[in-house]
């Protein structure tokens, strides 16, 4: 008898985790709370970059389907949350789909079923609020229901590395969960990783994720001084890359985006201020440089646009890749938002260009913050008083990009050396 799985959030985590279980010939129902992704994904259309409908359409023939009825629960073997964990107003933790997703497993979970939290969120979670939600006061813990965290380290546009080839942590509340959370994982993922318990699964997210930040902080803070000191920061990392041994190269840019990095290093630094009273200050303070970096970017563009007679007023800005990363169409958290408000604020006429961004309304309510890619490129590039280079997709000829601009800043570091290019 095949494991019969639930995946409670069908967004960038769930479907490409639910279809690769389909491929091992798990019996995967999808669940959420959003009828139009449920009906979306049951007509063979996938909302996600990483799942062609294609791959979508055989996980359909395999049996998979989604459904907005919780009752699918009590037939399940495992049960695999994969809700959204974003920042609340306040900064803090926003820990409500989390909530409500493991009352609603509570009220429908029977005795022998496994279920793993992977929304990421800070130590202590899945013991002190997920596991209490669904134990309800009807089961014990091991004994009647196992439950574990293993974090989703799932990388959207990356062609290496996916669901099976990616190793998995687990940590389970009890030994016994971690074994059964390990036992269920390897049954479509190569390689599992367990770790003492489930705080300490957490926490490898979150240490993941807060080493990627503060690096990337440290080369974006260097590159202010480099470009005063006329060095050229890239050049100086592909050196310092060629060390076989303790380095790792990170490389700057407009900013963080997407909804792990700028995020989830706040749910540690949060749980640190909040449970022990101090603050962890490599957090904020990387925090505090990369939410500046897209404003550094304006400055860059302001003082190139200044050495050519011109003010940032009124001039024609041509943004280029508006995504938080390279070949995926993820707008959120994007750095080019607030770039582009600082550029609208300071009475630029800004536009873009984004191959996969047909329409982009930086603050949805607000329709003049409503732009549609330009059709053309490279006229549009040729019209341009300045050219922002923020994610170079892979469509993108930078050198025919580099010709036709009479000023590319350019964020990536990425474009040859050409008259009209300026490196960040
Ligand atoms: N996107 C990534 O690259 C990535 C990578 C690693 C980890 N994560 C983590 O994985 C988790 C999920 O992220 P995502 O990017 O897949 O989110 P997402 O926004 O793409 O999808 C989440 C889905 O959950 C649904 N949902 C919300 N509340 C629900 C509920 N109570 N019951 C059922 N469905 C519900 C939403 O309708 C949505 O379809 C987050 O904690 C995130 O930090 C994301």
């Amino acid at each position: 008898m095949s494991t019969s799985l639930v995946v409670v959030g069908l967004g960038y985590v769930g479907v490409p985790m639910g279809v690769r279980a389909t491929e091992a010939g798990l019996d995967v129902v999808g669940l959420d709370t959003n009828a139009s992704v449920v009906d979306g994904l049951n007509a063979g259309h996938s909302h996600i970059d990483d799942v062609s409908d294609v791959v979508l359409g055989e996980a359909l023939a395999r049996g998979f389907h989604a459904t907005t009825d919780p009752a699918c629960i009590a037939d399940a073997d495992v049960v695999v949350v994969c809700v959204p964990t974003p920042l609340s107003e306040d900064g803090g933790p926003d820990l409500r789909p989390v909530v409500s997703a493991a009352g609603v497993i509570g009220e429908h979970v029977t005795p022998g079923t496994l279920v793993v939290l992977e929304s990421t969120t800070y130590p202590g979670t899945t013991e002190e609020v997920f596991a209490p939600l669904v134990l309800a006061d009807r089961w014990r813990i091991g004994d009647d229901v196992m439950i574990a965290f293993s974090p989703e380290r799932i990388d959207p546009g990356n062609a290496v590395y996916g669901v099976r080839n990616t190793p998995k942590v687990v940590g389970g509340i009890t030994p016994q969960c971690t074994e059964a959370a390990r036992a269920f994982y390897a049954e479509f993922v190569d390689d599992v990783v367990a770790t003492k318990g489930a705080k300490e699964a957490e926490m490898a997210k979150l240490l993941e994720n807060t080493f990627r930040h503060v690096n990337i902080a440290l080369v974006n803070e260097m590159v202010r001084f480099s470009n005063e000191l006329d060095i050229d920061l890239w050049d100086a990392i592909d050196a310092a890359a060629t060390k076989p041994f303790g380095y790792m190269a990170f490389r700057p840019g407009p900013g963080v985006g997407g909804h792990c990095i700028p995020v989830d290093p706040a749910y540690l630094s949060h749980r640190v201020r909040a449970k022990l009273g101090y603050a962890f200050r490599m957090v904020e303070l990387a925090e505090e440089i990369n939410t500046a970096a897209p404003l550094y970017v304006a400055h860059r563009l302001q003082e190139a646009l200044n050495e050519a007679k011109l003010a940032v007023n009124g001039a024609r800005v041509l943004l280029v890749g508006v995504t938080y990363k390279p070949d995926v169409s993820d707008l959120r958290q994007s750095p080019s938002t607030p770039l582009a408000d600082r550029l609208a604020l300071w009475g630029a006429d800004v536009e873009y260009h984004d191959p996969r961004v047909p329409v982009w309304t930086r603050h949805p309510g607000d329709p003049s913050s409503r732009l549609e890619s330009v059709p053309d490129l490279y006229a549009a590039a040729a019209d341009a008083d300045a050219v922002v280079l923020l994610q170079a997709h892979a469509e993108y000829d930078l050198q025919r990009l580099a010709a036709a601009s009479r000023l590319l800043l350019d964020t990536r570091g990425v474009v040859a050396d050409a008259p009209a290019v300026l490196r960040l």
